[in-house]
């Protein structure tokens, strides 16, 4: 039986391939030899897996059907992001000194709403959830302020769905931009999100049964930050007590990126600190 939480996760999936194949800016300058080498170990590493677990005709089979149902699906966003974008991560930021880095994940939309810090991120008058507080500065690698930089911001619901991707959700809700002050700090309002599943009911999710995995991401805060003269970091936050920061299903944990808000004084939810640091653009 497909449950209404279900239906609406598999929507999610074809949002985030008519979202990448809205942005038309992917093109590799890649030459012709690196393609061979790159396509040519892909291939090997796949024969190679045939060759020592002597996966039989009704195995290849079923990788047959199941690859073209990822696509069916508008599964390959989902399915990349989750298997395989943190390596190319890890690749992109190895000689990063700054604040760590890791995936983008399918759900990132550009030019959500700018604010000036402090900000409120926009939500529903009855958006469900625990009030945090997230601030901090963004400072340059020599420890200096950097004035006007931009944080975007962007997570799932208390519910674990993102605005734009699942139906039923205001535009924009739960994501934003906001320009620190004069001396990189900023504060932003916003929920908790809860924890992410993915798609239970597409091919990414009969893998994961199939293989008896979970689909389980941690809560988290998606995040670019930006200042002029600076390389963005593409970034997320996480969230210390939550079972699966030691368990994520996208391999994008860090233990320089898992916060441990506190109670605030005033009893409104939580509050957590936390500094962005940016290299600069070489
Ligand atoms: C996926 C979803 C996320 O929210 C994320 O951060 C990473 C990956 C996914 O469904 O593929
Ligand atoms: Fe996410």
């Amino acid at each position: 039986m497909t449950t209404e939480t279900q239906a609406t996760a598999a929507a999610s999936g074809a949002g985030a391939t008519a979202r990448f194949r809205e942005n038309k800016q992917f093109t590799a300058n890649t030459s012709q030899e690196r393609v061979s080498t790159i396509a040519g170990r892909v291939i090997k590493a796949i024969n190679d897996t045939v060759l020592e677990e002597h996966v039989s005709y009704d195995e290849y089979n079923a990788l047959k059907a199941w690859l073209i149902k990822v696509g069916e699906d508008g599964e390959w966003p989902l399915f990349l992001d989750v298997w395989v974008e943190h390596s190319v991560e890890e690749v992109a930021n190895a000689n990063r000194h700054g604040s760590k880095g890791t995936i983008e994940g399918p759900y990132y939309l550009p030019n959500s709403p700018e604010q000036n810090s402090p900000a409120t991120l926009p939500m529903r008058d009855d958006e469900p959830g625990t009030p945090l507080l997230f601030q901090g500065q963004v400072t340059n690698v020599a420890g200096q302020a950097l004035p006007g930089a931009k944080i975007e911001i962007w997570h799932a619901d208390d519910l674990g769905f993102y605005s734009q991707f699942a139906p039923g959700i205001p535009e924009w809700n739960l994501r934003g931009a906001v320009v620190a002050d004069q001396d990189g700090n900023f504060q932003v309002h916003t929920m908790q999100p809860a924890p992410y599943q993915i798609p239970t009911d597409g091919a990414c999710g009969q893998l994961i049964a199939a293989a008896g995995w979970h689909a389980w991401r941690p809560a988290h805060l998606h995040l670019k930050v930006s200042a002029p003269e600076h390389q963005l970091i593409t970034t997320q936050l996480y969230f210390e007590g939550d079972e699966h920061v030691a368990d994520d299903i996208a391999s994008a944990v860090k233990p320089e990126l898992v916060l441990a808000p506190t109670d605030r004084a005033d009893g409104i939810g939580r509050e957590v600190t936390y500094n962005f640091v940016l290299d600069p653009q070489d």
